[in-house]
């Protein structure tokens, strides 16, 4: 069963042809060619947190397939009331064709995906946002082959660099880091030290075969040094809202502001996951600078999960 709980649920040699998928059905978005490879699926998505981008473009996405989405809200299933998350797999195993999940702990989603028989997506965990990943490579590697389709999209992030800012022990940070070792990118984060990354990640880099595969510093202008991609993410996440007046404290000297930014290669690109708090991780002037590609990449969200969602229809047949 093909799951997409972590980058490496798929191998380096099957992303060529998912990136081209997803270029794909960004084209014929709309048109009568549009492949409907969820005809007749349902496909429920269990949100235990708030979302715009993630729950929209699934819903769009899945329609635009040919599938049904059904939004469950944890709090409206039974799942809320104390159901175990095993006998919750089990039942909407015999529903649905698959699941879609958004959760606190990463745990619910392996433990999903171990007692179902459908295929589980994570849609964001504490510890991993691995459809986002995706989604942003996918809007780098158009912007660097200026729209190819086919192998060269993924060819083109090989060797780049990406700079991450602020709360370096996130879901995003860790995602980006397991992305960027497969990609073929180099990584440098830049946070408080007492916000690198975790022991828990560190463990799970190594079990990938990717030990070591990223640099950390204290000195946002020593991270930013030669990168082509500087990005950032909330600096409260969901979940950490008691922690927000420490965390700003400790976090503001790792800000993006104009001056930061322009430190990074003359090139480089601005990308947040979103919802960004101007002022805070990001100043507006980096948000509004045509070097920002934060809504090109809100947009890929829709085109690169139909990709995962086709790719893992497809893995059943
Ligand atoms: N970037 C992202 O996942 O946004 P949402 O929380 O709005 O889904
Ligand atoms: N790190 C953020 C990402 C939101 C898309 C959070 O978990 O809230």
């Amino acid at each position: 069963m093909k799951h997409f709980l972590k980058e490496t649920d798929f191998k380096r040699a099957e992303l060529p042809k998912l990136f081209a998928l997803a270029r794909e059905l960004k084209l014929k978005r709309g048109k009568k060619n549009a492949p409907k490879p969820l005809q007749g699926q349902t496909w429920a998505m269990i949100f235990s947190k708030s979302s715009t981008r993630t729950r929209v473009s699934f819903e769009v996405g899945i329609h635009e397939l040919g599938g049904n989405p059904l939004f469950l809200n944890r709090n409206d299933i039974q799942l809320g009331r104390g159901e175990t998350i095993e006998d919750t797999a089990q039942v909407l195993s015999r529903f649905v064709h698959g699941l879609i999940v958004r959760t606190f702990d990463h745990s619910d989603v392996e433990r999903l995906a171990a007692t179902g028989s459908v295929p589980v997506v994570n849609a964001l965990t504490d510890f991993l946002h691995p459809c986002q990943i995706y989604s942003d490579a996918f809007t780098l590697a158009e912007r660097w082959t200026k729209g190819t389709t086919g192998a060269k999209l993924v060819d083109s992030l090989r060797g780049r660099k990406i700079a991450f800012l602020g709360d370096t022990a996130c879901n995003m940070a860790n995602s980006w880091i397991l992305g960027a070792n497969l990609f073929g990118m180099k990584i440098s984060l830049s946070g408080p030290k007492e916000f690198a990354p975790s022991a828990e990640f560190n463990a799970a880099l190594a079990k990938e075969g990717y030990a070591g595969g990223y640099q950390f510093t204290t000195d946002p202008f020593e991270a930013v040094r030669g990168a082509d991609v500087v990005y950032t993410d909330v600096w409260v996440s969901m979940g950490k809202e008691e922690e927000t007046k420490e965390r700003i404290r400790v976090m503001s000297p790792y800000a993006v502001t104009g001056k930061l930014f322009a430190a990074a290669k003359r090139d480089s690109l601005f990308m947040h996951c979103l919802p960004a708090h101007a002022g805070e991780e990001v100043m507006q002037e980096v948000l509004d600078s045509p070097r920002s590609i934060i809504f090109d990449e809100a947009e890929n969200r829709l085109h690169m999960q139909k990709a995962i969602l086709a790719a893992i229809v497809a893995a059943r047949k």
